[in-house]
């Protein structure tokens, strides 16, 4: 039976467009019901994380004090000097006997107690605070001499003391002293002071802010919006720590994880990569206080139900910057540090690494199932290096997957030396990177169609489109590259059998702190948005379904309409995406073959917005966000107008409203 539907309200302009063009064609669309293909993995669509863009530090680790520890190079960066004009005092960053070994630089502050001396910190981009918020303040001290007295101050922009509170009667040598501060107003440019009241000597280490309400409520944890943007998206994998940051620029600045577990107080500071990585956008005070660190990360991916994927350095630094190599025979301890993070995840309580795990808390295995060895290396450096890690790891860990790369483009030389080496070691799963324009993305969405199925799968492990260019600093996260995507990965879909995972990059930008844009998810000190590819990596995320359907057009040549179709097994929901780039309005007839009799209810998701250079803002976040809108009852086949620059889900089932 066919049905007319009764087109909602909401969908009147629709109409109207299709009215004003009367030209516009109807598209016959046939999606297979009864003949499933792939299974999709449940993993399919997930989230890349990288410390790039104050994305961890001065971003989803909550930490509100920037430098809190003296290790930064210039040991009193990000600190101000408070002296009024009657104080009289002195600084001196120290090193002897300090609070631990990884962390050797500590402050010394004297005053004469004339009027209160000491320091300032104005955060990561100011401080946002919140005046329904309370901040946990946090800091070693060991007194040296006198009777110090310490205040700390929530201070506004205006200077106005926001809340403050004292700290006295310092017992000998190193303690962590604690206390709370309610500021009686919001103010989003806010700084933390931390004053000697007194006449003494005393020494201070990790100065600490965090807000109360961290994910989860996880003292000293992580920022629970950007936590929760994260969940919403209800990810298949997180893939952590990146990214170039895994490689760093020289091998001894590579990511290493047993320097980011156990307490934060000796995780060793790093400087970050993308603090000098791009001469047009420098950030002097980026440094990677690894906070947020392995064990974190494997937290978080169980809060959110993805399954953790890390990536691990293979010997070799950044081959757009150093590219160090590690020599063959030295390259032992990489492959051992890959075997111990597979114990710390997995192993039990009584093994080495699986008890620093319990002593942090998990005593339970986080159940991981797959690691990277590499991030985006090429040539036969990393073959030969791959080839390595695959045997160790693989005779000892057969059940971990092993992510390989193609290096950083979708097509060059690179990719070309690589796939065909990869595929004769019979790798798992390769990672392909591909950050282009919104064309390439329309242009490769059958990409996957001719990938050999009996041979390794893919990860498309990074990908973005750039509305301007590769790392150009004038891109934006239009609607349009929203639609780019999305058309792509309708490709990705109907290739399941081969594609099994995917993930937008990079995932965080700090609009005052950004090194690399487009991005996922824009924050500053206290808002945040997703973009338009945020939705659209939602829609997907949360329709995923459990097995592919074939879909077809008749006019499969179309460079405008793009279509992919699953089944949800448990709701019997069909489930068609499709990606209509024109400015005019698509009509569709859809043909549902092998559904049970009867009717079916169906409802319209819909990312679109009036102009495809449209993006979302902190005033305006959902500018460009999915609607809802129900379409009643529908049978085996009816007809569907899709919005102008527009990405519908139309979920189609016999429970569904
Ligand atoms: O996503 C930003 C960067 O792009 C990643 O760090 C790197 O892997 C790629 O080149």
């Amino acid at each position: 039976m066919k049905l007319k539907l009764s087109i909602v309200s909401t969908l009147g302009a629709a109409l109207a467009l299709l009215a004003a063009n009367p030209a516009a064609r109807a598209t016959t669309l046939t999606i297979d019901a009864g003949h499933p293909g792939a299974a999709i993995n449940p993993a399919m669509w997930g989230i890349f994380f990288e410390d790039i863009n104050f994305g961890a530090d001065g971003g989803l680790y909550a930490e509100m004090v920037k430098n809190r520890s003296f290790e930064f190079p210039d040991p009193l960066m990000g600190w101000i000097k408070i002296s009024p004009s009657l104080a009289r005092g002195e600084l001196a960053v120290r090193g002897e006997d300090p609070l631990t070994p990884a962390n050797p630089h500590y402050l010394r502050v004297h005053s004469e107690g004339s009027a209160p001396f000491g320091i300032s910190n104005p955060g990561f981009r100011r401080m946002g605070v919140s005046q329904d918020e309370s901040y946990n303040f946090s800091i070693e001290v060991r007194p040296v001499a006198g009777a110090p007295v310490l205040e700390a101050q929530l201070v506004a922009a205006d200077g106005s003391v926001l809340d403050s509170a004292r700290l006295e009667g310092f017992a000998a040598g190193w303690k962590r002293y604690t206390l709370v501060l309610h500021p009686k107003e919001s103010d989003w440019g806010a700084r933390l002071n931390v004053l000697m009241t007194t006449k003494g000597t005393v020494d201070l280490d990790m100065v600490s802010l965090f807000p109360e309400h961290t994910w989860k409520n996880r003292p000293g944890g992580l920022r629970a919006d950007m936590a929760q943007m994260l969940a919403d998206l209800k990810p298949g994998f997180l893939r952590f720590p990146g990214g170039c940051i895994v490689e760093g620029s020289i091998l001894d600045r590579r990511y290493q994880w047993k320097k980011t577990i156990g307490p934060v107080g000796d995780r060793s500071l790093l400087i970050n990569r993308w603090n000098y990585e791009f001469v047009h956008r420098p950030t002097p005070d980026y440094f990677q206080s690894f906070g947020l660190g392995f064990f974190e990360f494997f937290q978080l991916c169980e809060d959110i139900g993805a399954q953790p994927l890390p990536i691990l350095n293979c010997g070799m630094a950044c081959q757009f910057n150093s590219g160090e190599l590690c020599p063959l025979d030295q390259l032992e301890p990489y492959i051992q540090d890959a075997l111990d993070l597979i114990e710390f995840a997995n192993g039990p309580e009584t093994s080495v690494w699986g008890a620093k795990r319990a002593a942090m808390g998990h005593p339970q295995p986080f159940q991981m199932k797959m690691m990277g060895v590499g991030n985006e290396q090429w040539g036969p450096q990393y073959i030969e290096r791959y080839v390595r890690f695959a045997a160790a790891l693989k005779a000892k860990h057969p059940e971990i997957m092993l992510v390989s790369d193609a290096g950083p483009s979708p097509d060059d030389e690179r990719f070309q030396f690589l796939w065909p080496k990869l595929r004769e070691l019979h790798a798992d799963i390769v990672d392909e990177h591909c950050y282009a324009n919104p064309p390439w993305f329309f242009n490769n969405t059958h990409r996957y169609d001719n990938y050999d199925p009996n041979g390794p799968k893919v990860f498309m492990g990074e990908y973005a489109a750039q509305s301007v260019d590769v790392v150009s600093p004038k891109n934006r996260n239009t609607l349009e590259c929203a639609l780019a995507e999305a058309a792509y990965m309708t490709g990705l879909e109907r290739n399941a059998a081969v594609v099994r995972m995917a993930s937008y990059a990079p995932l965080f930008g700090n609009a005052e702190a950004w090194q690399w844009t487009p991005n996922l998810i824009w924050v500053d000190n206290h808002r945040i948005y997703g973009t338009p590819d945020y939705y659209a990596q939602q829609l997907f995320s949360r329709n995923r379904g459990d097995v592919v359907l074939p879909v077809s057009s008749d006019d499969p040549a179309s460079t405008s309409f793009f279509a992919s179709a699953v089944r949800d097994n448990q709701t019997k929901d069909i489930i068609l995406k499709v990606v209509n780039a024109s400015s005019q309005a698509a009509p569709a007839a859809l043909h549902l073959n092998g559904i049970p009799p009867g009717a079916q209810k169906a409802q319209a998701t819909i990312l679109t917005s009036d102009n495809t250079a449209d993006e979302n803002s902190f005033d305006q976040p959902r500018k460009v966000a999915p609607v809802t809108v129900s379409i009643g009852e529908v049978g085996g086949g009816f007809d569907y107008t899709f919005r102008p620059n527009s990405l519908t889900v139309l979920r189609i089932g016999p429970g569904r409203e």
